[in-house]
């Protein structure tokens, strides 16, 4: 016999009832318009007619029930979180920190899976902040992990609790990568006495003032360079620009912290380039192995190489740059560049690191030219798509400089356009920031964040989100401009923040701006044969054999 089961709600209890109530009880009690029911018509169709309200009836009262269901429901999951937060108020102090929401895991990989299927991971931060919140606590691997999307709180991680939030992630990569000890890096460390140090010594450096002689130094040096890019391209020739352009920019950053600069040729120079390139490539991979640390092994090949590159540029930095200058320099003297202002510090009594340390810091530093020379490479890439663009930084230097002076930094104030086109192609490119991790328990907009947290500011959403850009996936440098002047709106963040934030972003604005600048002055970039120009957004290493352009004479 089938049963039909009728639930009805009734003075706010649920009921279950084997058989249908009356519809008298029904109307009583739901008011349904029966009306109709009651004319005059044969018992068949009579019949009928009721069976057919007591079903509409019973749909109308289950789809109300459920809804009523629903509801309730949602009320209590609501005092429920109310009544959490008050208790973590009163637990917490004034604070009322919250457990930041959380996706269901998997066992061993976590939530490792979650970041799959997207083009960088950082995709898939976006659609967990969409779907869970600006917050999202993440166990990534054996790495409890925090993900934080919008401005406000990426300011707050990065600015406001920027002291919370100074370390680095603890990766056996890194240590490998740096002599078994991970603190010789100036970028992977944590935050340290030393690394104030190091930051401090290297920024006079690295953010040179105007119309200083180290500005005008860095300026001398960068106009050489580039001119020596220019004497190696091959008009209309299928050319391989990365090469060209990491020797000369290797060059800029030697000649500029080190006094000294090598022949492009040099095979030792030429195989020390190419090694600097490898590891950046390497430090701008992220591996599941840095979150499963028993999957290593399976990286100890590559490690192997590396540890090998590195070892060629440490022989190379004492053979070929230092020399003999660490004895032979006089410890009263003033030091004449970053080199000489290392031997000095180290020198003296109760200097916060040691000789080696210092050659880690310099190394780490002249390897910033391969940031510059990908990002470059990659500016042009962009160029050659947008031949409009290339006209209109032309246009900006045939009117403010001429077809007889070089392009140099110095003309920056006057070419807002092309200073538009390196943020634009910062922006699009969305590099990561490198990853922080909490140094103590904190919290990010209310949410409770654990000590040791690795924490993923997600500049990819803050690069390329339609609610902060006008039709963001553009190569539009007019963004950057109003009035005729360059403006960075707040959201715009590539280079980080606070006490951890990029130490070369002048440099690469600089080297850029001259680069460009002299290219354009002199060629028109167009697209090789058979090559096509496809950016691979979030990450600014690109492979060793990458673009090919053509130049042609103006
Ligand atoms: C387009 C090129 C570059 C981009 C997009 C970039 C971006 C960044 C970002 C996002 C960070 C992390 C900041 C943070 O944690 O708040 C960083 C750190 C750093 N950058 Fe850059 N960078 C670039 C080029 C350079 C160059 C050319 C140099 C060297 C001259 C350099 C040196 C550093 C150093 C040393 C750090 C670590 C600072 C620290 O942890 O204390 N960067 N960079």
């Amino acid at each position: 016999m089938q049963i039909t089961t009728h639930i009805a709600f009734h003075y706010g209890n649920l009921k279950l009832y084997n058989h249908p109530p009356s519809t008298k009880l029904l109307r009583q009690r739901f008011c349904l318009p029966l009306v109709s029911l009651r004319t005059r018509r044969s018992p068949v169709v009579r019949k009928m007619f009721f069976s057919m309200a007591f079903t509409l009836t019973n749909t109308l009262i289950i789809l109300a029930s459920l809804m009523l269901v629903v509801i309730s429901k949602g009320i209590l999951e609501e005092r429920r979180k109310r009544r959490n937060i008050e208790k973590n108020v009163s637990e917490n102090g004034e604070s009322g920190l919250i457990e930041p929401p959380s996706p269901r895991k998997l066992p061993i990989i976590g939530h490792l899976h979650l970041l799959g299927g997207y083009e960088v991971p950082y995709q898939a931060f976006s659609a967990l902040g969409e779907k869970f919140g600006k917050i999202v606590k993440l166990q990534l691997g054996g790495v409890k992990c925090i993900v934080v999307n919008g401005e406000k709180n990426v300011r707050e991680a990065l600015v406001t609790k920027g002291s919370h939030f100074d370390s680095r992630p603890n990766f056996e990569r890194y240590q490998q990568l740096f002599d078994g000890n991970k603190e010789n890096s100036l970028a992977f460390c944590d935050w340290s006495e030393t690394q104030k140090v190091r930051r401090d010594m290297l920024r006079v450096h690295t953010f040179p003032r105007a119309f200083t002689n180290n500005f005008f130094a860095l300026e001398n040096i960068i106009s050489i360079e580039t001119k020596n890019m220019l004497s190696q391209i091959t008009p209309e020739a299928n050319t391989d620009l990365k090469p060209i352009i990491a020797k000369n920019c290797a060059n800029i950053f030697l000649s500029h912290f080190c006094s000294k600069s090598f022949d492009v040729q040099d095979e030792r120079f030429v195989k020390t380039i190419e090694n600097f390139d490898e590891i950046f490539f390497e430090v701008n991979q992220g591996y599941v192995a840095d979150f499963l640390p028993f999957l290593t092994p399976l990286l100890k090949k590559n490690m192997e190489r590396m540890k090998c590159l590195t070892h060629e540029i440490r022989q190379f930095v004492e053979d070929e740059i230092i020399e003999k200058r660490f004895d032979e320099f006089d410890s009263e003297s003033e030091p004449a560049d970053y080199v000489e202002g290392l031997i000095k510090y180290v020198k003296k009594d109760n200097a916060d690191f040691d000789w080696n340390t210092a050659l880690f810091a310099l190394e780490d530093i002249i390897g910033g030219h391969a940031a510059v020379s990908n990002f470059l490479t990659q500016v042009f890439a962009f160029l050659v798509k947008e031949p409009h663009v290339q006209k209109k930084i032309q246009e900006e230097i045939d009117e403010n400089v001429g077809k007889n002076k070089t392009v140099t930094i110095g003309d920056r104030n006057v070419m807002p356009y092309t200073e538009a086109t390196i943020f634009e192609a910062v922006r699009m490119i969305a590099s990561p920031i490198v990853p922080r991790v909490a140094n103590r328990d904190s919290s990010i907009n209310g949410y409770k964040i654990e000590k040791g947290s690795v924490i993923f500011m997600n500049n990819y959403e803050l690069n390329i989100s339609e609610e902060l850009w006008d039709q963001p996936t553009k190569f539009k440098p007019e963004r950057f401009l109003k009035n005729g002047n360059l403006v960075k709106p707040d959201h715009f963040l590539p280079f980080g923040g606070g006490r951890r934030s990029c130490l070369g972003y002048r440099m690469v604005q600089l080297i850029s701006f001259g680069v460009i600048g002299g290219f354009l002055q002199n060629f028109t970039i167009l697209p090789a044969d058979k090559e096509s120009y496809k950016i691979q957004v979030g990450s600014l290493a690109l492979k060793k054999d990458t673009f090919k352009f053509k130049f042609v004479k103006r």
